[in-house]
């Protein structure tokens, strides 16, 4: 169903991103998953393949996706808050993220997932408007989005990579806690 927007948006235009782009990185997994993991923009590997999250940070998720029991294939659909690359791996700009956000607003239209895990900051800026909420403050805990759809944020896994420790209370330990509270919600 949401094939024609893939289509359509190979050839999009609308912001400076299209300039660098070499691949869409329109979304991967299931449209029938009940959880939704939102991501901030396509690396390099991720604009090679067309795939989100397939790099070092991609790698990183999926084990602690393994860990947590969450199938990335069947039980996830996983996007990002911009579907090109941002040049030199940059955060995307506002007007980026502005001209992209009504086709991850239609992917959840569509998807109409239980859950959304918010991977990152730049996610939790696109649903979560209160600047005095950072993720550190806000990991864990569940926000509602509408039509009963929550919201969880989580550490991003670029982070978790420069964040060794294996300290229960550090970021790794926390963001395991976090998948596992998403899984236990659907
Ligand atoms: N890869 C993605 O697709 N998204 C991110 O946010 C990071 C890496």
């Amino acid at each position: 169903m949401l094939d024609e927007l893939k289509k359509e948006l190979e050839n999009c235009t609308k912001c400076p991103l299209h300039l660098g782009r070499n691949k869409l990185v329109f979304s991967d997994g299931s449209e029938n998953a009940k959880i939704m993991l939102i991501g901030e923009a396509p690396g390099a590997d991720e604009d090679k393949l067309g795939l989100p999250f397939v790099g070092r940070a991609g790698k990183f998720l999926n084990e602690l996706l393994e860990k947590a029991g969450i199938d990335r294939k069947k039980d996830l659909y996983i996007a990002n808050t911009v579907k090109c690359r941002p040049p030199e791996n940059r955060k995307p700009l506002e007007c980026e993220k502005i001209a992209c956000e009504g086709n991850l607003f239609k992917q959840i239209e569509v998807v109409k997932p239980k859950v959304i895990i918010l991977c990152g900051s730049t996610a939790v800026e696109t649903f979560i408007k209160d600047k005095k909420l950072t993720i550190t403050k806000i990991r864990g805990q569940v926000f509602e989005y509408k039509n009963g759809i929550k919201l969880v944020p989580i550490f991003h896994p670029s982070y978790l990579l420069r964040k060794h420790s294996t300290d229960p209370d550090a970021p790794r330990a926390l963001t395991l806690k976090d998948l596992g509270m998403v899984k236990a919600m659907v």
